[in-house]
């Protein structure tokens, strides 16, 4: 594995790559973003790109444009080194590690924003959040130039931005969503865990059971619409003292349409998502599930 900190340095590793290997067949690079503190959610997503490209490409990057002010850009996790050794593990060809003045070296002037999709959920709570999103990955896209894109359902809104944004502006890449993956005990793996206190994992677990609960009620019919789901979920999220709601949302999924309360799961055409935004203390976690068109 080679770890590259400039956007030249990151080009030719790439076309060397895409040179050296094999006879002739066209080479696919995965490519995956990340913003680093990498665990098993992330290495999935490394697995995943390993099985489908030839070269795969990692990236680590605090992207400052896409928190907020009051959020937690400073105080992000960082462990360079820790990450480079799981991205050999996995099998990384490229690590690239910029700084936020070789992403950004001058001030910049041009953004992407994806409308209509990014109004809701973590996009009304994190104003602007997505336009960052969208901006990065788009330039690291022209960096990187892969085939394949890996992301995790776990963002479910980003991926369906991110597809959005793919097709609306004709990128040359593929967004492959990947499944959320989770603790032992149910709780969806982020960065962000390193946060929470004993007392605030341990009920921070109501996401997941919640949602695994939903699920089950919707299979045997005991939750039958889109109201039923969204009470048995916010009182399964009421019952941890330390939880304090952002958003409990029922959307159609990748188009994020609300749905009424009366809409009834039998009837609805497309996929479904239910998506929870949950503060515990400082801490704002998401976790979401989908449920696929019968
Ligand atoms: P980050 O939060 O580091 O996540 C990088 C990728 O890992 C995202 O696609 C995310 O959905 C995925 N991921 C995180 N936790 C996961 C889990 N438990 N299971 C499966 N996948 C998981 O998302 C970002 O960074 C940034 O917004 C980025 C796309 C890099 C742009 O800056």
């Amino acid at each position: 594995m080679i770890i590259v900190r400039d956007v030249q340095q990151l080009r030719s590793a790439v076309a060397l790559r895409r040179r050296s290997l094999g006879t002739g067949e066209e080479k696919k690079v995965g490519f995956v973003p990340t913003m680093g503190y990498l665990h098993e959610g992330h290495a999935s997503l490394m697995r995943a790109a390993r099985e489908q490209s030839d070269i795969v490409v990692l990236s680590i990057f605090v992207n400052p444009i896409q928190f907020g002010p009051n959020e937690d850009f400073e105080s992000y996790p960082r462990d360079e080194e820790r990450d480079a050794a799981l991205a050999r593990r996995e099998g990384v060809d490229i690590l690239f590690i910029p700084t936020v003045e070789v992403m950004y070296p001058q001030p910049t002037h041009t953004k992407i924003r994806v409308s209509g999709l990014t109004d809701r959920l973590c996009g009304a709570s994190r104003p602007g959040h997505f336009d960052g999103v969208t901006t990065v990955v788009a330039k690291l896209f022209n960096m990187v130039q892969p085939e394949y894109a890996f992301f995790g359902m776990k963002d479910a809104q980003q991926v369906a931005v991110l597809q959005q944004m793919v097709a609306d502006l004709n990128m040359n890449v593929e967004i492959v969503p990947c499944p959320i993956v989770r603790e032992n005990d149910g709780l969806a793996l982020s960065s962000r865990n390193v946060y929470l206190s004993e007392e605030e994992r341990e009920q921070a677990l109501v996401l997941s059971r919640s949602l695994r609960e939903a699920r089950q009620g919707i299979s045997q019919g005991t939750i039958a619409n889109v109201g039923e789901l969204r009470s048995f979920l916010e009182a399964g999220i009421a019952s941890a003292p330390l939880a304090r709601i952002d958003y409990v949302e029922i959307l159609t999924f990748p188009s994020l349409e609300p749905l009424g309360a009366a809409e009834r799961f039998d009837d609805i055409q497309e996929d479904v998502i239910a998506a929870l935004a949950v503060f515990f203390g400082k801490t704002r976690l998401i976790d979401n599930m989908r449920l696929e068109k019968a």
